[in-house]
């Protein structure tokens, strides 16, 4: 297999079926996304799997399905809905919608912890301990602040102690610490990586896989009094995806795993964890991004400043919401998300930026035939975003298109081309048309739609009427 010939399995973070998507949600999704398209552009169509979808079992669900009055299967199935269209109205490609009720999915679960089990990696042990429903987890002394999860301020913490069955991390913490020293798989960005040390070297306990008490979710199949812990069952659909289809078993092991920093420990401990114990090949990066803040705030019901990804798009478009999404606040770290500047952001970046530039040489060339421009050479803008791509900056990719729109828009004007002689205005045109073209070839991964209707305006020989790609906010 040659380097340019890679398998690309990528994935989100399952999301609870427990509410609608927010714009947390497609933060995530959307960045995924641009990496699952730019790896098809560079590696090819066929090489890529994009998975997301749903973690559809545990309390915290079948909670929200008993307050709505449906049951918890009808009331996945309409979460299942809402989550597919917001992802199709954000042009979101994934390759599977994964869903944790999927039959199939409960065999590959039941298989995967049975042979644990006889493997003598699961035994029976009482618990007790202060259990959180918003993260649908036991917490370590480190998480709670003033008697409450730092994740869930609002949500009291209940005592519980009940009997579990546990897998022996502690006897893999030793497996683990090698496979992360040996770079077996990386986690990034680096503070993410400290954090990890810093959770390995204080010790690993065992940890839960089952719970009593909690209906909704798949039986343990070595004893029906349990079901498997929702974490367990959720993390295994990374697995599941390359199982359960048809030809998806080439793409193991994951290439990317995005989260934010939120639930790092199940993706950089526990999941390798479950798959060591299968002398399974481990996940190669898990990339846990900061955590944004609206107008300073953590987004939440109670607060009233939850966005929802449909606003955004219903004002703004889809590649308009996909680009205040993606620049909203820089990758890897926290920061903080101001829907007041999205329309001073829309207005400045994309009407009077790459709008305004689309418009104006579409407008020098109206009348003026150009011989059309079938493919740009490899150009170093190409290069540049390779580079933030691999380093896993999207954000920065993102930017250094913006850099070249506005040189172009600058260009343009210091050139005067109105002012020019037809013969001399034709061969400006050329090179603006030229580029236009490598920007939106390399815009693709970002704002498709946009990418795609500049190529076709300037793959015409004859334009006739100026486009509006982004028409201006009052
Ligand atoms: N169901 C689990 C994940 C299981 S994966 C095996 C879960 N679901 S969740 O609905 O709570 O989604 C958490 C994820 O949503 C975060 O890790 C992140 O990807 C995204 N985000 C939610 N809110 C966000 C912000 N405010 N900021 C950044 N990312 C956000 O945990």
């Amino acid at each position: 297999m040659t380097e340019n010939k890679k398998n690309f399995y990528i994935t989100t973070p399952i999301y609870y079926a427990n509410d609608r998507p927010h714009i947390g949600h497609a933060y995530t999704t959307l960045i995924g996304d641009v990496f699952a398209r730019f790896y098809r552009k560079k590696n090819g169509e066929n090489l890529v799997f994009f998975v997301t979808g749903l973690d559809e079992h545990g309390s915290k669900v079948a909670k929200s399905a008993l307050a709505s009055g449906f049951s918890p299967q009808e009331y996945v199935d309409r979460m299942a809905e809402i989550y597919q269209t917001t992802w199709k109205d954000l042009n979101i490609s994934y390759d599977e919608f994964f869903r944790t009720t999927n039959p199939k999915h409960k065999q590959v679960v039941q298989e995967y912890l049975g042979n644990l089990f006889d493997k003598g990696y699961i035994y029976k042990a009482k618990y007790k301990g202060l259990y959180c429903v918003g993260c649908e987890k036991f917490l370590a002394s480190e998480e709670i602040k003033s008697g409450l999860c730092i994740y869930h301020q609002t949500t009291p913490l209940t005592e519980q102690e009940e009997e579990n069955y546990f897998l022996r991390l502690k006897d893999l913490s030793a497996s683990i610490s090698k496979a992360l020293k040996e770079k077996k798989y990386v986690v990034l960005p680096a503070e993410r990586l400290s954090e990890v040390w810093g959770r390995i070297e204080q010790g690993l306990n065992d940890v839960s896989i089952s719970r009593t008490g909690v209906g909704w979710g798949i039986p343990v199949p070595w004893d029906i009094n349990h079901t498997v812990y929702v974490w367990v069952d959720a993390l295994l659909n990374y697995f599941s995806a390359t199982r359960i289809y048809s030809d998806r078993e080439k793409f193991w092991p994951p290439s990317l795993q995005l989260m934010a920093k939120d639930i790092l420990w199940f993706h950089a401990i526990v999941w390798e964890g479950l798959l060591l114990a299968r002398n399974l090949e481990l996940p190669k990066v898990i990339y846990a991004h900061g955590f944004f803040t609206i107008n300073g705030l953590k987004m939440s019901k109670s607060i009233g400043n939850i966005i929802d990804p449909q606003s955004l798009i219903k004002e703004y478009g889809c590649d308009g919401a996909r680009y205040l999404i993606i620049t909203a606040f820089t990758f890897g770290n926290d920061g903080d998300i101001s829907a007041s500047k999205f329309k001073e952001k829309y207005n400045a970046d994309l009407a009077n930026g790459i709008g305004n530039l689309v418009s104006r040489i579409a407008r020098l060339c109206e009348n003026i035939a150009i011989d059309p421009i079938i493919k740009t050479q490899n150009s170093n803008l190409e290069a540049e975003i390779e580079s933030f791509m691999k380093s896993y900056r999207p954000d920065e990719a993102l930017k250094s298109i913006w850099k070249e729109v506005m040189m172009l828009n600058r260009r343009i004007d210091e050139d005067c081309p109105w002012a020019l002689s037809r013969d001399a205005l034709k061969d400006h045109l050329g090179a603006y048309v030229q580029k236009i073209l490598e920007i939106a070839n390399n815009l693709e991964p970002f704002l498709p739609n946009t990418a795609m209707r500049i190529i076709e305006i300037f793959s015409n020989r004859n334009i006739s009427k100026p486009p509006v790609l982004f028409a201006r906010k009052k």
